[in-house]
């Protein structure tokens, strides 16, 4: 299922708010806040309910979802080899466009801040843990924001090279902003290799 992050809920998101894993025992609000206009179709978990006085934001718990972490690791540990990671890396490229399209930067992105909601097999990517997230079209942020899930993607995944190049492939492919995307990517890329350098 497709769900809908709406201005409001987004806005609360990126005003700082923590995810207190408050939704266990008890459910706050039985709905999502009413949409005052969507940002677009990301899928995330839906927003509950909002406390201004304990700062806590109650979220929608993706019910035995795993992280796209723990399942590379799970396809990596019974042997499969990298191509079978490939269909998810479509997806996983197709989110981030689809993201980034909408001038959302996510600015935390690792494969623990992607959850797979059950069944496994329908690869339905849902993106979390949006404290560091903005709204921005540069193509600068949106690099950056692709080049800090390559750094993380690469040393938490080995031999996952060309599973990275096909997401980034996927990713150039749907977004309909991506060039200067993928120029800012290559120069961050090159910063990144001349800091490492000199440090
Ligand atoms: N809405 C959710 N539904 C199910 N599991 C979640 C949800 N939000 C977070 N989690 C789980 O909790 C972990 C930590 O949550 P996250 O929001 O990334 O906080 P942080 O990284 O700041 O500790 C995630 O990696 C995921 O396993
Ligand atoms: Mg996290």
């Amino acid at each position: 299922m497709e769900i809908i992050m709406h201005e409001q809920a987004l806005g609360w998101l990126l005003g700082g708010g923590r995810h207190p894993r408050a939704l266990e025992g008890r459910r706050p609000a039985p709905r999502a806040p009413a949409p005052l206009g969507c940002r677009g179709r990301i899928s995330a978990p839906v927003v509950y309910f909002v406390d201004y006085v304990t700062n806590c934001i109650y979220l929608e718990d993706i019910v035995d979802s795993v992280t796209v972490r723990d399942h590379i690791a799970s396809v990596q540990q019974c042997g499969n080899d990298a191509s079978s990671l490939l269909p998810l890396a479509e997806k996983l490229g197709e989110l981030l466009a689809r993201m980034h399209d909408e001038d959302l930067i996510h600015g935390d992105l690792t494969t623990c801040n992607i959850l797979l909601r059950p069944p496994m097999e329908k690869l339905d990517l849902v993106l979390i843990d949006f404290g560091l997230s903005f709204v921005s079209g540069l193509p600068e942020d949106k690099g950056v924001d692709l080049y800090v899930l390559e750094k993380a993607f690469l040393s938490t995944h080995p031999d996952t090279e060309t599973v990275f190049e096909t997401l980034l492939k996927t990713y150039a492919a749907t977004s309909k902003k991506s060039g200067p995307v993928v120029k800012k990517l290559d120069e961050v890329r090159l910063r990144g290799r001349k800091r490492s350098m000199v440090g």
